[in-house]
């Protein structure tokens, strides 16, 4: 069976990597790789870390490229891809402008489509813009579509689509299981990782920044008459109660605003965007993280950080419902509260450790391979918070409304429970790896190993 994976954003590159590395061992498979490389230096870091090498690459990157010229300039870059790989399954991952033409262009064709984190919504076609659409569309056509969590496949299951719902936890969680195993093995490599990192001060806690989305730009990066994201970033600096950090994205609409508004801020470094390991080592030892990123808010709880989302709205409802992820919209004054509050309590900060990680188990990648190839797997195990409602039948735009007693509730939820999707082991009781002996980083990662199965 050839199975052909396309994707070509950073996120996309980290949440397949674990995939494509097991898929290139897999026996009876044959893996083949076509990158579109939407994005270039973002795209070759996470390429080089995993070690994968595509046979096709698009290298359609321009400066500032527009929606519909990347969409177009895809979609025939892929039909003369297919025409040559002739894969029997295509699999794209996400929301991305890639995603969406690698799965029009093999509807085209008539090829089977698999989509890889499926299901997220929320209910709104312009938040995120123009991800929603592209999500909902890929769903549409996909042959098989990989919820992430028990609330995805309900989205899903609510939207009477073709395709079979598999849930298999989130593939992130997979590649992260990776790193932190060999951040914690390795002390050598973490001391090497943390002098790439900028000169932090142990006395002030860190405040980890992320942003990018096409929603945020002008008004929410830009200074907005001192009212958005760049507003409450100097505020927060000027507090002197903490450093901030930043790696910013290399979009121009957002590193113009950003570099213009903060590059002279006292605590605050910018950086360029980082390699992966430096990332996760950096929300390693942050103590707020705050983000629009959707991986971001899927990694941080994995890691028992508090993340504060500026967004109004988000498809990741989960971690709202577990306690570890806040929205606090781009409004300077809201985001400045917010990131006050935890910043000056250490203790309520560290109730975060404690929260559970609703994402997945790290074995997405296997399930996901063994749903394509018709073999068994072991199902994830995650329950449905009971406050849940789909988003489209939701009034309000936010999308999520669950009471901690629900949450508490769903967590005492067992593997015995009846209609629900367990593990045979309980999922926690498998280690993320602390004894295996792999000679590096990238050679873990490239080798695709990962956590041992609850069984083994
Ligand atoms: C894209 C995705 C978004 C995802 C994000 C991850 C779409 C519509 N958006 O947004 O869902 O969350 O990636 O980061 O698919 N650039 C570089 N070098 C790079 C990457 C980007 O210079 O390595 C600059 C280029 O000027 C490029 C611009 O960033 O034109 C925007 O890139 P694009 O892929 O269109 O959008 P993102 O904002 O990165
Ligand atoms: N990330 C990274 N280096 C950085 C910033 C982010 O490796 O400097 C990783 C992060 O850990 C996550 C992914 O990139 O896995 C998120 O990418 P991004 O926020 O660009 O996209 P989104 O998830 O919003 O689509």
């Amino acid at each position: 069976m050839r199975i052909l994976s396309i994707f070509g954003t950073r996120p996309e590159a980290i949440k397949m990597a674990p995939l494509v590395k097991k898929l290139e061992t897999e026996p009876g498979v044959e893996s083949v790789v076509c990158v579109t490389g939407q994005h270039k230096t973002m795209l070759t870091q996470e390429l080089e870390l995993f070690q994968i090498a595509p046979r096709f690459d698009l290298a359609v990157m321009t400066a500032n490229q527009s929606l519909n010229c990347l969409e177009g300039r895809m979609v025939t870059g892929l039909d003369a891809v297919l025409e040559e790989a002739k894969p029997d399954y295509v699999l794209v991952h996400g929301d991305t402008t890639t995603a969406m033409a690698g799965a029009l262009a093999s509807f085209h064709r008539r090829i089977p489509v698999g989509h890889v984190e499926a299901g997220l919504r929320t209910g709104n076609i312009y938040e995120p813009w123009p991800e929603e659409m592209n999500r909902r569309f890929i769903d549409v056509v996909s042959d098989m579509m990989f919820a992430p969590t028990a609330s995805s496949r309900a989205n899903l299951e609510a939207e009477s689509l073709g395709g079979r719902i598999i849930l298999t936890g989130n593939t992130v969680i997979d590649a992260l299981h990776l790193v932190c195993a060999r951040l914690d093995q390795d002390d050598n490599l973490r001391a090497k990782i943390d002098a790439k990192l900028p000169p932090l001060r142990d006395d002030l806690p860190i405040v980890l920044v992320t942003g990018h989305r096409r929603e945020n730009f002008n008004d929410g990066f830009g200074n907005a008459g001192g009212k958005g994201i760049s507003a409450a970033l100097v505020e927060l600096a000027q507090s002197g109660k903490m450093q901030i950090v930043y790696p910013v994205h290399l979009n121009p609409n957002v590193r113009g605003p950003i570099f213009a508004a903060l590059g002279k801020e006292k605590h605050v470094f910018l950086t360029e965007p980082l390699e992966y390991p430096v990332f996760v080592r950096l929300m390693q030892r942050s103590a707020i993280i705050l983000t629009d990123s959707g991986g971001v808010q899927e990694e941080a709880p994995a890691l028992g950080k508090p993340v504060l989302v500026m967004r109004d709205v988000t498809e990741r409802p989960e971690a709202i419902a577990a306690g570890t992820v806040k929205l606090v919209g781009t409004d300077r004054a809201t985001i400045t509260s917010a990131v006050l509050e935890l910043a000056l309590d250490e203790e309520k900060r560290q109730t975060f450790t404690r929260l559970v990680n609703p994402y997945g188990d790290g074995l997405a990648s296997e399930r996901i391979i063994a749903a394509v190839t018709g073999k068994n797997y072991l199902p994830f195990a995650s329950a449905l918070p009971t406050g849940y409602r789909h988003p489209a039948k939701n009034s309000a735009r936010h999308t999520f409304i669950a009471r901690s007693q629900d949450v508490m509730a769903d967590r005492r939820l067992s593997t015995s429970q009846p209609g629900l999707e367990t593990t045979p082991a309980d999922a926690s009781a498998h280690s993320c790896l602390p004894g295996t002996k792999t000679p590096s980083l990238c050679c873990a990662i490239a080798q695709g190993g990962g956590c041992p199965r609850p069984t083994e």
